[in-house]
C-alpha cells in the first residue's frame, strides 16, 4: 500500500465531498479513495486496487475509461482555443458541430440545443424557458411544475425541489412552492397488489388528472420525468405509463420535459429513452452521455413548438436574458464531438442492448430465486436489484439494517462497484456501455456471492 498522509490529511482537512457524510468524513470514520487512473470499465486508486466500476462513475463514464481519441480531441481544442463565449452569437467549430450531431440523434421535432454544464443546471434552464413561453403567451399563472416521488432532477434550488427523493429536501427548505410531486411509477411498490401493471399505469395517470384539477389546470406549466426512473430506484416505466400520463399532459396543455441525463445517448439500448417509450417531449435534457464525462457538458434540447415562442419572445422584449460564462465551453464540445463519434463506431447503443439483456438474464439466473430477492428490472445497461426481507408480501428490510449498503460493500471487497441506492435496499448496476459479457458475468457472480454473504 502506497503511502501519503499527507494528502490524505488535506483530504479530511480541506476537502468537502458531495453526497457524503461530513461529520464521519472528516473525523476520518468513513474511508475515502484517491483514484488514479481507469481502462474500459476498471478503475484504479492509488493504492493499486483495480476495480470493475458497474457504475460507470455516476452512470456517465458511458465509452470507459482512458479513451484517448477524447482526451486528443479535448488537448487539440484547448491549444487552440480553451475558450471563447457563447454569447451574441459567437460560437466554435465543436460548438456548432455538437449541436448538429446532437439534434441528427434526437426526435423529428427536435429544434435547438442550450448548453450548460450539468445536468442541475440544464433543468434550472428547462424550468425557466417554460416560465419564459407561458409569459410571452399571455398565461402568467400557468407556472407549477409536476414532478414525480423518486425522480431524480439535480440537487439545486429549482431541481433539487423537482427531486422526490426526501434526502435532498430535508433541512434545506425544499421543496420551493412551485413544484408539486405526484406517484411514483414503481410498479412493485404499488399501494395495490391486485392491480395489473395496465391498470397501476392508468391509477397514476388518474392521480395525476386529480392532481392537476386540484391545482387548477391554468396554473400547472410542465411535467418532468425520466423516462425511467433513475436515482429514485432504477425502475422502467410500467405498461402504457407514458401514453398514458401524455394523454392527461395534452388534455391540459402542459408541456412535457424528458430528463435524459441518464437515459440519453444510449444507456436503454436506444438513442434516447423517448424513443424507447415512445415519449413526444418539448423539452429533453441532456448531460452524462454527452460527453461520457470527459468533460462538463449539458444540455436543453428545445423542441419546435417552444422554440417558436421563444423567437417570438425575443422578438418582443430583445434578446434572451438567459447564459453562462461557461455555455457551450469549447473544451466539452470537443469532448462531446470526440464522444459521439465513438459511441457510433463502437456501436455502444448496440451492445448496450445486447450485453444488458445478457447481463439481466444471468442475474436472473444467479439470482431470481434467492429468498430475498424482490425483483431483478431494468432495460439496457440500467439493472437493479432490489432486495427485502420476505418479497412474496412486499415487505422491504428495515431501512436501519442497511441492508443495500451492506450488499455494495460486500461488492467493493470481490472488486466490483454496484451503487446502493439512497431509498430503499435497490443495487444500481450501470456500467460502461462497452462491458463485454465477460465483465458483465464478472459482476453477476460478485452479486450472488455478495448477496450469499450478507443475507444467506
Ligand atoms: C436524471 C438526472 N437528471 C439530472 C441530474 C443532475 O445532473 P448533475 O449531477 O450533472 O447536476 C442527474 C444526476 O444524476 C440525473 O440522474
Amino acid at each position: 500500500m502506497k503511502t501519503n498522509d499527507q494528502l490524505d490529511k488535506w483530504d479530511r482537512e480541506n476537502f468537502f465531498h458531495p453526497s457524503t457524510h461530513l461529520g464521519q468524513f472528516a473525523r476520518g470514520e468513513a474511508p475515502n479513495r484517491i483514484v488514479t487512473g481507469g481502462k474500459g470499465v476498471y478503475i484504479q486508486d492509488r493504492n493499486d486496487n483495480k476495480l470493475l466500476d458497474a457504475f460507470a462513475g455516476l452512470y456517465c463514464v458511458n465509452v470507459g475509461y482512458g479513451r484517448t481519441e477524447i482526451a486528443d480531441a479535448i488537448a487539440t481544442q484547448a491549444k487552440e482555443l480553451a475558450y471563447y463565449h457563447a454569447y451574441v452569437g459567437h460560437g466554435t467549430e465543436a460548438s456548432i458541430t455538437l449541436s448538429k450531431m446532437i439534434l441528427d440523434r434526437a426526435p423529428d421535432h427536435m429544434s435547438k440545443v442550450y448548453f450548460g454544464l450539468s445536468g442541475s443546471d440544464a433543468n434550472e434552464t428547462n424550468i425557466k424557458l417554460v416560465w419564459y413561453y407561458n409569459n410571452i403567451l399571455g398565461r402568467p399563472e400557468k407556472k407549477k411544475i409536476i414532478s414525480r416521488w423518486r425522480g431524480y432532477h439535480g440537487s439545486g434550488l429549482m431541481t433539487g425541489s423537482l427531486t422526490g427523493l426526501e434526502l435532498f429536501h430535508k433541512k434545506f427548505d425544499l421543496p420551493l412552492a412551485q413544484v408539486i410531486h405526484t406517484e411514483a411509477p414503481y410498479y412493485l411498490r404499488r399501494s395495490d397488489a391486485a392491480m395489473s401493471e395496465e391498470e397501476f399505469s392508468a391509477d397514476c395517470a388518474k392521480k395525476l388528472e386529480e392532481l392537476i384539477l386540484a391545482e387548477g389546470p391554468d396554473t400547472v406549466a410542465a411535467f418532468i420525468g425520466e423516462p425511467a426512473l433513475g436515482t429514485g430506484g432504477l425502475v422502467p416505466p410500467p405498461a402504457g405509463y407514458w401514453a398514458a400520463i401524455q394523454e392527461v399532459l395534452n388534455k391540459y396543455d402542459i408541456l412535457l420535459i424528458a430528463d435524459e441525463v441518464v437515459t440519453g445517448f444510449g444507456r436503454l439500448g436506444s438513442m434516447f429513452g423517448s424513443e424507447h417509450y415512445g415519449l413526444k417531449p418539448d423539452l429533453i435534457t441532456i448531460a452524462k452521455g454527452l460527453t461520457s464525462a470527459y468533460a462538463p457538458l449539458s444540455g436543453s434540447i428545445v423542441g419546435d413548438k417552444m422554440w417558436d415562442v421563444l423567437m417570438q419572445g425575443t422578438d418582443e422584449n430583445g434578446p434572451i436574458g438567459h447564459g453562462w460564462t461557461y455555455s457551450a465551453h469549447p473544451i466539452g464540445a470537443a469532448a462531446g464531438v470526440a464522444n459521439l463519434e465513438l459511441v457510433d463506431k463502437l456501436g455502444l447503443v448496440e451492445n448496450a442492448g445486447k450485453t444488458g439483456a445478457a447481463m439481466k438474464a444471468m442475474m436472473q439466473d444467479a439470482l431470481g430465486d434467492h429468498k430475498n430477492v424482490a425483483e431483478i428490472r431494468g432495460e439496457g445497461l440500467l439493472i437493479a436489484l432490489e432486495l427485502a426481507e420476505d418479497p412474496e408480501a412486499r415487505k422491504f428490510f428495515d431501512p436501519a439494517k442497511t441492508i443495500g449498503a451492506k450488499v455494495a460493500a460486500a461488492l467493493l471487497k470481490r472488486g466490483v462497484i454496484a451503487r446502493a441506492m439512497p431509498q430503499g435496499d435497490i443495487l444500481g448496476f450501470a456500467p460502461p456501455l462497452c462491458i463485454t459479457e465477460d465483465e458483465a458475468k464478472i459482476v453477476v457472480d460478485a452479486a450472488a456471492e455478495a448477496v450469499t454473504e450478507v443475507l444467506g
